[in-house]
């Protein structure tokens, strides 16, 4: 893909692990540059390379591809220990991203009290199920002030004294309750790590609007989705960034026009991990058979994942919100085999009134009522199809349905985890780029 005129966004518009990492290794060898815009370790996406299986968390998923060129941006939170043992584990199975890795000067980085705080909370009345990695307080500090940046790694004689306004802010916070590492140690082993990634750290925002203005195309790979996005997710129950549209701008520094396209993914059905609003949720038999049949445990943290029923009120908010131009529908095949499937097509509030718009406050989405639509199933498999043609009139329906409620149409279709299970129709966006 050379032409200017072809930039796109991968997004989630759910509650993350959509499938996003498939879309995203079609992809990336099409583009030249793959960039992360927000989010930290608490992303996680596996890919299977001949054989090999390789779990990435901050490295941008162009990784395995040689011709791209891969840009941390700033609106990331960086785990330097783990970010390095990524680079470290891509280098032994041949992968060397020398030459080809641009981390931002201003993203921030996660350190050892912020790891300490987000635990801390976790364990407490209010816990909202975090990946425990320190990103809400990483996110805090930038907020606050009290942030280090990858640029002042470069600055080692005055790291101590950034690092220590929030070191001694989050002491205060945890009371004593929890034991810190001292400052001095923080900082010896921060210039440690920080050593073999100097090179790397530069303004990605000049990197960007160059390549862009030379006609690069640019992936940019979104990391968690829409409805834990900390403005137009459900609060409280979020990550701390902005992991829908807006964020993509504010951390890379590009302009909206730089993009052309969005991609929005979204399963079949709905998942999600941690604490929070969750209308379509299927507490039963049905919500633990779409656990195994889709193996929803977490890739990050292992924990078993919350299933239920396709949720169209949140993805069309996450539709608009995004302004997607098409869908990714990540695996139907896990639907295979249900007499019926359900879908959320509204929502109702306390007193029996439909809502028009998502709640915004914990209080209020307790009231929802979903209001579930009922859809045959399918008696043949969809595993594997890569004709639209070839798929059960009752997949069809359903899946019509679902691109009419989301007012969206669909890009891509996965029926199954490798890479040529699925397939694109006629006329999606991403005809150019796949077919
Ligand atoms: P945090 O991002 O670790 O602060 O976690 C906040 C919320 O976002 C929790 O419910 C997490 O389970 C959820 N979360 C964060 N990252 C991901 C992800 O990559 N996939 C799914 N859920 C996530």
């Amino acid at each position: 893909m050379t032409s200017a005129a072809s930039n796109l966004a991968i997004l989630g518009l759910q509650w993350g692990d959509e499938g996003k990492g498939k879309l995203v290794d079609l992809l990336s060898a099409r583009f030249r540059q793959v960039v992360r815009f927000q989010g930290g370790n608490n992303a996680g996406h596996t890919v299977v390379v001949d054989g090999q299986t390789i779990a990435l968390h901050q490295v941008p998923s162009g990784a395995l591809h040689p011709g791209c060129f891969l840009v941390v941006g700033s609106g990331v939170v960086l785990n330097l220990e783990v970010f390095l043992k990524e680079l470290e584990n891509l280098r032994t199975r041949g992968f060397d991203l020398s030459g080809r890795l641009l981390i931002s000067s201003k993203a921030h980085v996660i350190l050892p009290h912020h790891i300490a705080l987000d635990q801390w909370r976790e364990g407490g009345a209010n816990k909202i199920g975090t990946t425990g990695r320190g990103i809400g307080p990483a996110y805090e500090m930038k907020a606050a002030r009290m942030g280090l940046r990858m640029g002042d790694l470069l600055h080692p004689e005055t790291m101590a004294d950034r690092i220590r306004l929030g070191y001694e802010e989050v002491k205060i916070l945890l009371g004593g309750t929890a034991t810190l590492p001292p400052l001095e140690a923080i900082t010896e082993n921060l210039i440690k790590l920080a050593q073999p990634l100097l090179p790397l750290i530069g303004d990605t925002q000049d990197h960007l609007w160059k390549a862009w203005r030379k006609g690069d195309s640019i992936l940019f790979e979104g990391a968690q989705a829409t409805l834990l996005d900390i403005d137009h997710g459900t609060y409280p129950y979020v990550t701390s960034s902005n992991c829908s549209i807006g964020g993509l701008f504010a951390g890379t520094g590009l302009p909206p026009k730089a993009l052309h396209h969005v991609l929005g993914v979204a399963k079949a059905y709905t998942t999600r991990v941690g604490a929070g609003p969750f209308p379509s949720e299927l507490l039963d038999a049905t919500g633990e058979k779409l656990r195994q049949v889709g193996r929803e445990f977490g890739t990050t943290t292992g924990r078993p994942r919350r299933c239920g029923w396709f949720d169209a009120v949140i993805t069309r908010h996450a539709c608009r919100t995004n302004g997607v131009d098409g869908l990714g529908i990540m695996k139907l095949d896990v639907m295979d085999g249900f007499p019926e499937v359900g879908m959320v097509v509204g929502y109702r509030d306390g007193e029996g009134g439909t809502l028009e718009s998502l709640p915004a406050c914990a209080a209020d989405w307790a009231q929802v009522q979903p209001v579930v639509k009922t859809f045959k199933g399918w008696d043949a498999p969809t595993r594997g199809i890569t004709d639209p043609k070839d798929l059960p009139a009752e997949a069809r329906s359903y899946l019509a349905a679902l691109c009419d409620e989301a007012e969206t149409p669909l890009a891509y279709l996965s029926t199954g985890p490798d890479r040529n299970e699925g397939f694109v129709p006629a006329g999606s966006i991403l005809e150019p780029l796949l077919r």
